[in-house]
């Protein structure tokens, strides 16, 4: 059973790319845009330096653009942190905050994530909050325990007005690059979860985008997309290629399950 929420697909790019090469996946992603369905709304979120270049390629387009990361400040001297006014500067439309990697490899907490989601949304910015489990915790039945927890880090600073504002992306740290993606039921159980604690939050609150992301490819993306709790996908290593990633907006188009 599909929803009736627009569908939201979001290519993250990651730490890949050089300007040469950008120019041809972004105007490949641009012409293959054109013939999507309007019900699916489609960006890419590209490392700081190229935003500009996203700017230029994407302004005019259907395709909207973001960033991977925020600073939890706004300015001051913090070397080598990118402010989220800074990414709003080239009309970025999102900001990843959160990312597994992240939280991994640079030790970002969830009240870190928080404020990076605040900064963000002060900034005009909509936050995609990543949040998900290690195979470990969702082999010691901790999945709820856990994604709950970083969810409600975000929740509790933002209010009900804000967090309506926000995009959450459901990504189980063992499905991303692994090209073991999460079963669409498993994906969809969580998806309902997070679905529930946004609803507490506010009526408004419930209908924020849920994405899900890991090893999301044209292959499993309309299967995932047809659950009832997951409108749209974040996607990695297939939003490099422009015919893979324009596949999977095509498999969020409304009735691309009964078609496929
Ligand atoms: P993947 O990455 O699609 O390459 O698994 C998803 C992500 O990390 O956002």
């Amino acid at each position: 059973m599909s929803n009736q929420r627009a569908k939201l697909v979001v290519g993250n790019w990651k730490m890949h790319g050089r300007l040469a090469v950008n120019a041809v996946l972004l105007e490949g992603v641009v012409r293959g845009a054109q013939a999507l369905p309007q019900d699916v709304r489609v960006a890419v979120c590209v490392p700081h330096p190229y935003l500009a270049q996203a700017q230029a390629l994407l302004g005019g387009s259907r395709v909207a653009w973001g960033a991977q990361d925020v600073s939890v400040h706004e300015q001051g001297a913090y070397t080598g942190e990118v402010a989220a006014g800074m990414v709003a500067d080239f009309d970025a439309t999102y900001a990843i905050v959160g990312h597994s990697e992240r939280r991994a490899y640079h030790g970002e907490s969830s009240e870190v994530v928080a404020a990076k989601a605040q900064r963000a949304l002060e900034a005009g910015v909509t936050p995609i909050v990543c949040v998900g489990e290690t195979l470990e915790e969702r082999e010691s039945g901790a999945t709820g325990q856990v994604v709950g927890a970083q969810l409600d880090a975000v929740l509790a600073v933002l209010s009900a007005d804000e967090a309506a504002r926000i995009v959450v992306a459901y990504e189980p740290v063992w499905a991303i690059g692994t090209g073991r993606s999460a079963s669409s039921e498993q994906a969809q159980e969580v998806h309902a979860f997070l679905r529930a604690r946004l609803a507490a939050k506010g009526a408004q609150v419930a209908n924020v985008p849920l994405l899900y992301g890991g090893s999301v490819k044209p292959e499993n993306a309309a299967d995932l997309f047809r659950q009832a709790d997951i409108d749209g996908g974040l996607i990695g290593g297939a939003s490099l290629k422009a015919g893979d990633f324009l596949a999977i907006c095509a498999a969020a188009a409304a009735g691309a399950d009964i078609a496929g």
